[in-house]
């Protein structure tokens, strides 16, 4: 099969950064450096703990003239099938070690929710999970076989996190929360600097310079804990390429206007943890220089994607990706295809491309339904 061959893939939009300036020592300083180096320390001395594979799409590579396609494999991210893995559960135990009696709470779409929960577990806090009638129950199910308490709130994900906060305020909870509003940096600072992990341990399993990395954006703290692991480990800085769902891409208008914008959600993306409207302040404060270009992507495409993955049409591995997997490849493919944006972003045969393949089948329903007709469009 290959369907390689039958690649039209398009953006919905892109836009250049007019305010690019990567600038380590002040990304560094916005995320807080001694994060970054504890974190990695932190983690790494987990039970359990192992890197993630970095696997090579080199079949994608082959059919896209370029060099290196390395794809991190979140979805063996201890047993979590997320990168979030890495933020909430670290956050925690920063938390707890300030007192060991804490109730811990957050407001999630799944993943981050998941990690808080690991996280109290480990540590035997107690644990309180809101989510908006949009999650699924398999995700919250998968929260409370971490013996997280599981909150319902009826309206969007806001609606969870306003509950979230007053439940909270009322009875002493911490709240563990990977977004960041005024007077509240510190938590969302330590997610993004356990996301960084990621990058450290990249820098080890590959001796070729990245020369383009794909980041994800939901509220942006994926982005921009990468963006501070990459001012940290990485001795030459990538073109960075931020991907967002067309429906909510509040990072791309951001950095349009060149200050925070509110997008407000008409549809719901299926890619879930990305479908937010609006961009986290630290993150913003990160993302606003240091990425070259927005691009955003409609659902259409990634179906197939987790079928292609699956089914070692990039690459000689199969791979478990997820909704929230497959974006950054829909957008090298489209990028590679648009004849401006690629050589504006000097994508060549020199080139060596990261992909975040940020969780497994988190929600295996959802992932089971996108790869039956995934695997259909596979076939036709
Ligand atoms: C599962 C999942 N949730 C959420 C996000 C978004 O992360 P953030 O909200 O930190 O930008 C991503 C990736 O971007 C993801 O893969």
């Amino acid at each position: 099969m290959s369907a390689s061959e039958d690649f039209k893939w398009k953006l919905t939009n892109y836009i250049y950064n007019k305010n690019y300036n990567f600038d380590r020592k002040k990304i560094l300083d916005i995320c807080d450096e001694n994060n970054v180096i504890d974190a990695y320390k932190t983690i790494s001395g987990w039970k359990g703990y192992e890197p993630t594979p970095l696997i090579s799409l080199n079949k994608l590579s082959r059919k896209l003239k370029l060099n290196n396609i390395f794809y991190k494999d979140e979805s063996k991210r201890f047993h979590l099938k997320s990168f979030k893995a890495l933020g909430g559960a670290y956050a925690v135990e920063k938390a707890a070690s300030k007192n060991k009696n804490l109730t811990v709470t957050t407001a999630t779409a799944g993943n981050h929710g998941r990690s808080v929960a690991w996280g109290a577990q480990r540590l035997g806090l107690n644990c309180k999970i809101f989510i908006s009638e949009y999650v699924s129950e398999a995700r919250a199910n998968s929260m409370r076989n971490l013996d997280a308490e599981v909150i319902r709130v009826n309206g969007n994900y806001e609606k969870s996190l306003e509950e979230c906060v007053t439940q909270a305020n009322k009875n002493g909870w911490e709240i563990i929360q990977d977004v960041a509003w005024e007077n509240y940096e510190t938590v969302p600072k330590l997610t993004m600097a356990g996301y960084s992990v990621m990058i450290k341990e990249i820098s080890n399993q590959t001796n070729q310079y990245i020369t383009h990395v794909f980041l994800q954006a939901g509220v942006g703290g994926m982005a921009s804990g990468a963006i501070a692991g990459i001012a940290k480990y990485f001795k030459r800085i990538p073109k960075i390429i931020i991907v967002e769902p067309e429906n909510a891409d509040c990072v791309l208008k951001s950095i349009d206007k060149g200050s925070l914008q509110k997008v407000d959600i008409k549809k719901e993306s299926i890619m879930g943890g990305m479908s937010c409207g609006e961009v986290s302040l630290v993150p913003w404060k990160i993302l606003k220089e240091s990425v070259n270009i927005c691009t955003s992507i409609s659902d259409e495409n990634v179906d197939i994607t987790i079928s292609m993955l699956k089914n070692k049409i990039l690459g000689d591995e199969e791979i478990i990706g997820g909704e929230c997997s497959s974006p950054g490849i829909i957008s090298l493919i489209a990028c590679s295809e648009d004849s401006e944006i690629k050589k504006n972003l000097g994508l060549e045969e020199s080139s060596n491309i990261l992909i975040i393949g940020c969780e497994g089948d988190a929600d295996e329903n959802l992932y089971n339904k996108l790869l039956f007709t995934g695997n259909k469009k596979l076939l036709k």
